[in-house]
């Protein structure tokens, strides 16, 4: 077996120029955890206790370089670049979903005697909001995966001319599986519907653009792959802002036109600044090399740790950072991963559960052997 530095000379891979370094806890863990929360880096902590340190000491005027427009319009700008979204299409908002709230509010889906076609391998809390919309009335149509990906047939049987809404996480937070995005968005246009994309598992690690891949609205929060900032965005297509998206929550910072019609308070202004670090640099390494830097680690912990007992539930193919396993002995492999100080995501019951693991731009090939060694 090739050791972990001559695979990745072998895959072509190199590791991403100073990023071990940028995220201390790296060093300190094996952390494999990216799915569920980016460490933050140095430079987006340096501003943020920068600002901190002005907010506790003052003067009043030390507070203006942080809480000012062009921050946050640089920060929308940036955003938007990673999307291919124009500035006028993002709207700041305080989390994933909320946004998607937003969308299922302001589209009038219940009083039009609409319906909602989403899957399973949405987020578990968005599926929450599903079902109580149900409760409450809507017509919500929730795809059961086959083998842990989504069958277009399936979709094709569950849209109809009352579909409104198609809804799904573009890369799943189950498995990682990535959504044909534009397919779905084909299917959704013919029928008159329009596409939400959740994207907080798929944004900074993946490439997402938005024209391309025809999707209508999108949101994320900015912990996961954008680096932190406990920030979020919301994307409306322009010609679907005020028409076909109604705005239905106002506040101070709610305007007239742009996709900033859908904000209501003062943003996070901590959050802003850490995003201001953490988009500048994400676009300095650019999000094809993130992507690309993830797939040698995930394709050998795909290869290694079946023959260790772990069959994947990832589909073969999956182009994302993040790769789920199921688990025999939930106790045992926790046991092994605490004393090997590897951080994953595991979770289920005595008789069998689950592990999520994901790589970001601070991890190596040295980390999936410390995995590996713990577990194979
Ligand atoms: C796919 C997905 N959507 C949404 C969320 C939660 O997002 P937020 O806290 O921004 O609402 C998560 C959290 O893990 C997630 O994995």
């Amino acid at each position: 077996m090739l050791s972990g530095a001559a695979l990745m000379e072998a895959s072509g891979a190199t590791e991403l120029e100073g990023a071990r370094a940028e995220f201390p806890w790296a060093s300190r863990e094996t952390y494999l955890n990216t799915a569920t929360e980016h460490p933050l880096g140095a430079r987006t902590t340096r501003a943020m206790e920068e600002y901190l340190h002005a907010l506790t000491h003052g003067p009043d005027s030390a507070r203006e370089k942080f809480e000012n427009g062009r921050l946050m319009v640089e920060v929308k700008g940036m955003f938007a670049r990673l999307v291919n979204a124009q500035p006028s299409e993002i709207g700041f908002t305080p989390s994933t979903q909320t946004g998607e709230n937003l969308v299922l509010e302001g589209l009038d889906i219940q009083a039009s005697g609409g319906n909602v076609v989403t899957n399973d391998l949405h987020y578990g809390g968005s599926l929450v909001n599903y079902r109580n919309r149900r409760k409450s009335g809507m017509d919500v149509r929730i795809i059961k995966h086959r083998d842990y990906q989504m069958d277009m047939r399936d979709l094709e049987r569950s849209v109809d001319r009352k579909t409104k809404l198609i809804a799904i996480a573009l890369v799943s937070n189950v498995n990682g599986y990535v959504h044909d995005v534009k397919a779905i968005s084909d299917l959704a246009h013919a029928h008159g519907a329009y596409l939400y994309c959740d994207v907080i598992q798929a944004a900074g690690a993946v490439p997402i653009d938005v024209k391309a891949m025809g999707i209508d609205f999108l949101a994320c929060s900015a912990y996961k792959w954008l680096m932190g900032g406990r920030f979020g965005y919301l994307y409306v297509r322009e010609d679907l802002q005020g028409t076909a998206l109604k705005a239905k929550l106002f506040g101070g910072r709610s305007t007239e036109t742009g996709a900033s019609r859908y904000e209501i308070s003062t943003v996070s202004h901590v959050g802003c600044v850490c995003q201001h670090q953490a988009l500048r640099y994400i676009h300095s390494l650019g999000v094809e090399r993130i992507w690309a830097h993830a797939r040698p680690l995930v394709a050998r912990l795909r290869n290694e740790l079946p023959a260790a007992g772990y069959p994947t539930i990832t589909p073969a193919g999956t182009e994302s950072p993040i790769i789920s396993f199921d688990v025999k002995d939930v106790a045992a492999t926790r046991a092994r991963l605490k004393k090997a100080n590897v951080v994953t995501t595991l979770g289920g019951s005595p008789e069998g559960g689950r592990m999520r693991v994901s790589v970001s731009v601070f991890n190596n090939q040295s980390d999936v052997d410390r995995l590996l060694g713990a577990l194979a």
